[in-house]
């Protein structure tokens, strides 16, 4: 940041490019194309604040007021939000064991907003087939599907699946990514490589609405990415991670496992564990923080009335030894309830 404030004080103090620095496009591009086998030249890479933004745009130019747009169920709260309030009518469409049902997608979804790598909040992947299905119906249909990548980076086990954007022969995809996981989400820096056919209208978006996102905070980050610093903090980070992971998964298949079954999720920093029937969510949130254990629960992430009950651990922010301390509490908890 100090490089970036020396280098900005000596510029004339003007408006750039809407769309991002160059040098941070640049980073970008290959790092997509390196880790996450999504080739892009740095012309086609979109810096916004966050995911967030990155959804906005993607709204703004392909939704008109009263378009469907599709949505997992349960999903990520925040962009439902968005595109309720931009005018679309959001439709939540079921998620299964292979990812979101597309047999169930609205015929005239304008745009379908997916998260494939680690599905928020329940963590599967989506399966290949399902993937090929839901291109396959994007193409038929003339929907845009956003894929929001925003955690596929932490790998901890299986290979990684090929993401939707590498395998779109049709152009139908708009692939979203940020550095809120790898980084924090206070930098507000995330991209977007779109369709071909929006990126003209992305443009004027952006600079219509922002002009384009901070310049020193771009500068700081393509310098972090193209001496390596960003590469070793990855590699430290998912030893970091790794073994909170574990930590919580001992935990879960140990003395949790009477109340709580988690769901297989090989990647991202949280995982969500179902509970048992005959517990209530919001009564188990209720008594741990009552014994001072914060818990959150998937209820919320559901647009209707949920199917499933159960816990979301995050385990970005939390040491190992307050992962010990908050389950053994919380085992105390449960142990101490009686049914
Ligand atoms: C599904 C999903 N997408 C995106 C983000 C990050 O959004 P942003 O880049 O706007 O901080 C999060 C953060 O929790 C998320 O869970």
């Amino acid at each position: 940041m100090n490089h970036a404030l020396r280098e900005q004080a000596r510029g004339r103090g003007e408006y750039h490019d809407p769309v991002g620095e160059r040098a941070l496009r640049e980073a970008v591009s290959r790092y997509l194309a390196f880790n996450r086998a999504v080739l892009a030249p740095w012309q086609q890479i979109f810096v916004t604040q966050g995911a967030q933004q990155a959804l906005d745009l993607l709204a703004r130019v392909t939704v008109r007021h009263g378009d469907v747009i599709a949505v997992e169920d349960p999903g990520y709260p925040p962009p439902r939000m968005l595109f309720a309030a931009t005018g679309a009518q959001v439709v939540p469409v079921p998620v299964d064991a292979q990812g979101i049902v597309v047999d169930a997608l609205p015929p005239d979804a304008r745009m379908v907003y997916v998260t494939p790598s680690h599905q928020f909040p329940l963590g599967m992947p989506m399966e290949m087939e399902r993937r090929l299905a839901l291109l396959a119906w994007a193409q038929r249909h003339g929907a845009l599907i956003v894929e929001d990548d925003y955690d596929g980076e932490f790998r901890f086990e299986g290979r990684p699946m090929e993401s939707l954007k590498s395998l779109d022969k049709a152009d139908v995809v708009a692939y979203v990514g940020t550095f809120s996981k790898t980084i924090f989400p206070e930098l507000r820096i995330g991209y977007v490589v779109p369709p071909a056919e929006l990126t003209a209208a992305l443009r004027q978006a952006k600079q219509a609405i922002d002009w384009h996102s901070c310049t020193m905070t771009q500068a700081a980050l393509a310098r972090f990415m193209h001496d390596g610093d960003f590469a070793r903090h990855l590699r430290r980070m998912h030893k970091v991670y790794a073994a909170r992971r574990n930590a919580l998964l001992a935990h879960l298949h140990g003395g949790l496992a009477a109340w709580l079954r988690p769901l297989p999720s090989a990647a991202g920093i949280h995982l969500v564990a179902l509970l048992r029937p005959g517990l209530a969510e919001d009564d188990l949130i209720a008594r741990a923080n009552a014994a001072s254990v914060g818990l959150y629960g998937i209820s919320g992430m559901y647009a209707g009335q949920a199917t499933q009950a159960g816990l979301l651990f995050g385990y970005g922010g939390i040491e190992v030894s307050e992962i010990h301390l908050g389950l053994q509490r919380l085992a105390e908890v449960l142990e101490g309830w009686h049914l």
